[in-house]
This record gives C-alpha cells, structure tokens and sequence, in this order.
C-alpha cells in the first residue's frame, strides 16, 4: 500500500480478514469420522501445529512484553508508537491464529482418541499455561526481530500446509487445511506491509531491522511453544521432499524469504538466497533431535537446546 497513514493498513487487513473469513459451520464436522488411513498419519504428525497454531496469543503477549520493557527503559517514545500498528493487527490475527489452532487441535483430537471432545476438554489454565506463559522460557527475541520473526515463519506456514494439502485426500479436511493456508498467505502480505510502513516511519527503524535480520529469518515465532522443535522434527519429512522434480518446500522457503528481504531492505540487504539456505541448514543441525529451547543470556545465539 501506498501513503498509508497505517491506520489504514490495518483498515485494510480488517476488511479482508473479514470478507474471507471461512465457515468453520460451528465446527460441527460430521465428516471426521470419514478420513481415510493416509490423511489419518498425516494428521497424527501435526499435533505440535496446532500448539503452534495457539501460541499465536503467546506471540501477541511477547510483543506487549517486549514493548512495555522498552518504554520502561526509556526508548524513544515516537519510535514506540509506530509500533501501535503491530497492536492494533494484533486484534485481527489473534483470533485467526486461535481458528487454526481449534481446528487442527480438534482434528488431531479425533483422530487420535477417536472422541471429539478436544475443545469441551481443553481448560482456560491449561490453555494459558501452555499457550500463553510459554514465551517466559522464550525470549530469544528482540522487538526489531520478533516481527521479522513472524513476516518469514508466515512463509514457512504457507508452505507447509500447501504440501500438507496436496497429500491429503478427503475434501472437507482439504478445505479446512486451504483456507488455513490462505490466511497464512495473507498474513504474509500483512506483515510485510506492516513492517515497511514501520520502516518509513522513522529511518533510525531500518537500522534496527537490518541489525536484527539473521535471527528473524531463522527463528519462527511459534518456537515460543514447548512442542515446537518436535514438531518441526516430526514434519521435516514434509519439507524435504520435493516430488516430481518440483522445488521442495526449504527451497521455495528461501527463495521467499530472500523476494521478501529485498523489498523490504533493498541495496541495503546483505543476505544471497545461498545465505539463507546455510542459515537454515546450520539451525536445522543445531535443532535436529532436540526437545526444548530454553533462552539463555550464556550462549551467543540466546538458545540452549536441551534433550
Ligand atoms: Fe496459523
Ligand atoms: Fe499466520
């Protein structure tokens, strides 16, 4: 978007998210009960998604978290306050995130246990513990690289669940899985525009961006959950495979992300697609196997893997 004033940025992604919101038909899905045994091992791989899915409300909370401990320091106020625009789309994605988190939550569920009492059996404690408090454990980010941070994981959301949904056979549950993939896409859009109108704000921003870029390409923002590294564990599979001489989805991922960094950044972006795919591959390593990522001041990249 041109001339925005940002205000009507977030105008803009609210109507949008309103004009495509999908009928979940109160998620009163009869049709779970017909999956077939392919799309049943797909869905038993996908149980940390939909922690990843929740702990959109833990990203929100972070960037509060982040926000308010700067303004306790002392940072410059006007600087804080183009930042309102992450706020305000917070109200919009939120809920969007919690959609996904339902839906595959309540999809695992059934597949799982056979039972389709995942939302009547899912607490507000339980929820809060596990969605919410998680990123205390987390805070391997700054506020200039959490939003990085959640423009590239949007990428790596989008293509995922493209793959996820070409592998899957039964309509309804392809259905659900594209309209979850559409709004990532627009997430996306989202919050490249949101970053550039930050950006354009105040110069001294790209400064900050630019300082912050090589954990905000790498670090994905639901990595702020428990499940995360196991669940990119169980879902590499789905990533590398890159079928009928297609690029794999790593591939596309980089490629993306590399589209992205020159928009937003131009001449200033120092990274090659050929960066990227090394930053990937050094922290697939790095994660490979591992069960918890707990932040620690002690280690240069603010992550002690554990497990
Ligand atoms: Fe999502
Ligand atoms: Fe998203």
């Amino acid at each position: 978007m041109e001339n925005t004033t940002g205000i009507d940025t977030i105008v803009h992604y609210g109507w949008l998210s309103d004009e495509q919101r999908w009928d979940a038909n109160r998620y009163d899905w009869p049709w779970l009960g017909e999956l077939g045994d392919v799309d049943k091992n797909i869905i038993l791989l996908l149980d940390c998604l939909s922690d990843g899915e929740f702990s959109g409300q833990a990203s929100i909370t972070q960037f509060y978290n982040l926000i308010f401990k700067l303004r306790e320091n002392g940072f410059d106020k006007d600087l804080l306050s183009d930042w309102g625009e992450v706020l305000a789309y917070a109200n919009i994605i939120t809920y969007e995130e919690f959609r996904h988190g339902v839906s595959l939550g309540k999809i695992f569920n059934y597949v799982k246990t056979g039972k389709d009492d995942f939302i009547s059996n899912l607490s507000i404690r339980t929820y809060s513990e596990k969605y919410i408090w998680c990123f205390e454990d987390r805070q391997y980010w700054s506020l200039y690289s959490y939003a990085l941070a959640h423009l590239f994981a949007e990428i790596v959301n989008t293509e995922l669940y493209k793959d996820v949904r070409s592998v899957i056979s039964h309509p309804k549950l392809k259905s659900v899985v594209s309209n979850i993939m559409r709004d990532e896409a627009r997430h996306i859009k989202a919050w490249k525009d949101i970053i550039k109108n930050i950006i354009n704000a105040d110069e001294r921003h790209k400064q900050f961006f630019l300082e912050s870029i090589s954990e905000g390409l790498v670090y994905h923002n639901a990595m702020v959950h428990e499940t995360f590294f196991e669940g990119q564990n169980k879902m590499l599979p789905l990533f590398l495979s890159g079928e009928d001489g297609k690029a794999s989805a790593i591939e596309r991922i980089c490629k993306s992300k590399y589209n992205v960094l020159n928009e937003l950044f131009g001449e200033n972006n120092i990274y090659s697609i050929d960066d990227i795919k090394k930053f990937h591959s050094d922290f697939l390593i790095k994660s490979y196997g591992k069960k918890r990522a707990v932040y620690s001041k002690e280690v240069s990249n603010k992550i002690n893997f554990i497990g």
